[in-house]
């Protein structure tokens, strides 16, 4: 059995590549050792900044022999094609959200890894922060009592004004939806459990949109999702939520609260690590904010926890059946804002134990 810290290495070398490397390059039980893109120049570029050993395309990184999982940072439409190649060349792969565009191949994927023996892990792994897991403890001890129903609201501008190539957010696979409800819904998941049920309404505010920085600045582009999508949720566990997925709101909101039969739980901005977390029970005067306690270091956290697992033998939070469980929900979302119905879920996904208190990333624990 191989010991000792676990090789990664990255594809994707885009803008969300600078939040793994720094984070991965810092964890003592990772080591990351390549990064590759379909730009290979790109990948060079991260490589030196950030010390790693090899770049390329990624047959390159494929066949490094000490790669045990591959971090998929590629847009959305690439993730099952990366994540599938680095399966057949033996790899566990971790890839960013959604999993895939739809579940039928992210079914696929996982049958895929299960017949291999590999293993799939996938963002969000926010859930994994100071903020979400001290809610977590929080609902556990029951301070707000059962939760009967919960809020999660996310409204802003949309990303083309600070993406260089914000295409792939407006194309399936991402809008308002898939490429922020993932944060929200596997909030909601981590919290209260698997969906049972949705309904859904959408809406489109315009058909084009126009990129608002870097080279290709100015140059408008096709929208081709709802931008606006507006959700009711049923939990298996009895709770309901009311859920908001907005890129047409000049107003940034990001709102999570739970309701539960002895008072009100306000969670963090599911997109973040950090707080703040605040109760207000009934007879309060004002909501009252609650200490945190765990990790804000940031993106990689559930690549780390995959890998402590591998080692470890056990199950890893971040997973690929938590994350096809979410897609599941997000295409039902989807789907029954289409046919106007509720559409109901096939998957579960067991709600991912807490962290153990003190688990520190920064601590080296594979020998
Ligand atoms: N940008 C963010 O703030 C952010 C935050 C969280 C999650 N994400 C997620 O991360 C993923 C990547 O987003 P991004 O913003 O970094 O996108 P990006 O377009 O900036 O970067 C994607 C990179 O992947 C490369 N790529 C695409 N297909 C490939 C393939 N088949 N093989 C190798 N390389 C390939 C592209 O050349 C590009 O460099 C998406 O799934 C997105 O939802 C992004």
């Amino acid at each position: 059995m191989t010991t000792g810290p676990v090789g990664v290495a990255v594809v994707g070398a885009g803008a969300i590549s600078d939040a793994y490397l720094r984070n991965l390059t810092t964890f003592p039980d990772v080591r990351v050792l390549g990064v590759a893109d379909l730009d290979a120049e790109r990948a060079e570029t991260k490589a030196r900044a950030y010390d790693v050993p090899v770049s390329g395309d990624v047959d390159t990184i494929l066949a490094i022999p000490d790669v045990e999982i591959v971090v998929n940072l590629t847009i959305p439409a690439a993730h099952a094609a990366v994540a599938s190649a680095a399966l057949r060349a033996g790899k566990h792969v971790y890839g960013e959200k959604p999993l895939t565009l739809d579940p039928g191949e992210g079914d696929k994927l996982l049958a895929e890894a299960a017949a291999q023996g590999l293993r799939v892990g996938n963002a969000p792994d926010t859930f994994l922060g100071a903020g979400l897991q001290s809610a977590k403890r929080a609902l556990a001890s029951g301070l707000i009592g059962a939760p009967v129903a919960a809020t999660a609201m996310m409204q802003s501008p949309g990303p083309e004004s600070w993406h260089p190539s914000p295409e792939f957010l407006f194309q399936r696979g991402a809008g308002p939806l898939f490429d922020m409800g993932p944060y929200y819904l596997t909030a909601l998941v981590a919290m209260l459990g698997p969906v049972s049920k949705v309904a859904a309404t959408a809406r489109q505010a315009r058909p084009h949109r126009v990129i608002g920085s870097g080279p290709r600045g100015g140059t408008s582009f096709a929208v081709e999702v709802p931008t606006h999508v507006m959700a009711l949720v049923d939990f298996t566990g009895g709770a309901s939520a009311s859920t908001t997925f907005s890129f047409d709101s000049p107003a940034g909101v990001t709102m999570i609260e739970i309701i539960g039969t002895e008072g009100t739980l306000s969670l963090p901005d599911p997109n973040t690590f950090r707080g703040p977390l605040r109760v207000r029970a009934a007879g309060d005067g004002d909501w009252r904010e609650l200490p945190l306690e765990g990790t804000t270091i940031g993106r990689g956290l559930g690549v780390l926890d995959m890998a402590r697992a591998l080692r470890g033998d056990v199950a890893h939070r971040a997973s690929g059946a938590l994350a096809l469980h979410v897609l599941e929900a997000m295409t039902a979302i989807s789907e029954s804002a289409e046919r106007g119905e509720f559409r109901h879920l096939e998957t579960t996904a067991r709600e991912p134990e807490p962290l153990p208190a003190g688990w520190d990333p920064q601590e080296a624990t594979l020998a």
